[in-house]
């Protein structure tokens, strides 16, 4: 049973498989899941993931359990997530988990019956965003995770997505990170070997490959105010680009999103296409 929990699950060549199956696809219909059933289990808030898990499966020919709030669910009555979990797995071929606990997705995979995908469990990982996020680079530099400079810019402290991609590139040779971040909201993960950490963003600007921004985290508590100025942005290397993961705030003007280099709403469709890759290798 292959359950995603961790950007450790995911090899390089799951990823490169994967990643050339979406690319043929491109997100088009099949019937390659009819029959399955999918549950999203949602303990906070999405729009993009548990969406997109839900078009991917439709779109494969399955159908999806959304329970998006369980505030409507019996977890209202007390229930235990290991006991919403067994219960799901007796009704479903794989359960999408997202949870403010880290390390939830861990205990459901071992109270589970069927695979386990994490959505995003508290501070700590977004594996899936990771497979889109690696992808958006892989494309647009000609299939390499290589000789990059990466900064990321943000709440670091609790940016999952920004621990699941630093573990990712951290694997391919050569990469050089710059982090962004106020103090307080520094990066709690021991950093890799060619790293850099500063407060202002100006520094790392003309020396960045791919710029990746996040949100301030103020459902984790995180208290700080940042966006990056239409100047700023332009001033990036005209072969860079610039990544967020979503949902904006203002980190980024809507004025720069029809900059060339502006790759967020692409991230965005390719989670359609990365995840209906993903469900059919978990669900076959
Ligand atoms: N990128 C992401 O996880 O977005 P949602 O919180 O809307 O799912």
């Amino acid at each position: 049973m292959l359950h995603i929990l961790s950007v450790n699950d995911l090899t390089d060549d799951f990823l490169y498989s994967l990643w050339s199956d979406a690319s043929k696809r491109k997100g088009k219909s099949n019937n390659s899941l009819k029959g399955k059933v999918l549950t999203n289990l949602f303990y906070e808030p999405s729009t993009r993931t548990s969406s997109s898990f839900y078009s991917a499966m439709s779109s494969c020919g399955g159908s999806v359990i959304p329970i998006n709030n369980v505030q409507f669910s019996s977890v209202a009555k007390g229930e235990s997530f290991e006991d919403t979990v067994m219960t799901m797995s007796a009704m479903s071929n794989a359960i999408v988990v997202r949870h403010p606990d880290n390390g939830a997705a861990d205990i459901a995979a071992k109270v589970s019956s069927v695979p386990i995908i994490n959505a995003g469990d508290g501070n700590s990982e977004h594996p899936t965003q990771t497979i889109i996020d690696g992808f958006t680079i892989y494309n647009f530099f000609n299939k390499k995770l290589s000789n990059l400079r990466v900064t990321l810019v943000g709440d670091l402290k609790n940016g999952r997505t920004v621990k699941s991609l630093v573990k990712l590139l951290n694997r391919f040779d050569n990469n050089h990170f710059n982090f962004v971040s106020p103090k307080n909201l520094s990066l709690s993960l021991d950093l890799p070997k060619s790293s850099y950490e500063t407060s202002d963003i100006n520094e790392v600007l003309k020396e960045t490959d791919v710029l990746y921004v996040t949100r301030v985290q103020k459902e984790r508590g995180s208290v700080h105010d940042y966006s990056l100025t239409l100047k700023q942005l332009e001033s990036l290397p005209e072969s860079s680009i610039v990544m967020h993961p979503f949902p904006r705030v203002n980190e980024i003007p809507v004025e720069f999103d029809k900059d060339r280099r502006a790759k967020y709403f692409e991230q965005i469709r390719y989670g359609l296409w990365c995840r209906q890759i993903l469900l059919e290798r978990v669900m076959k």
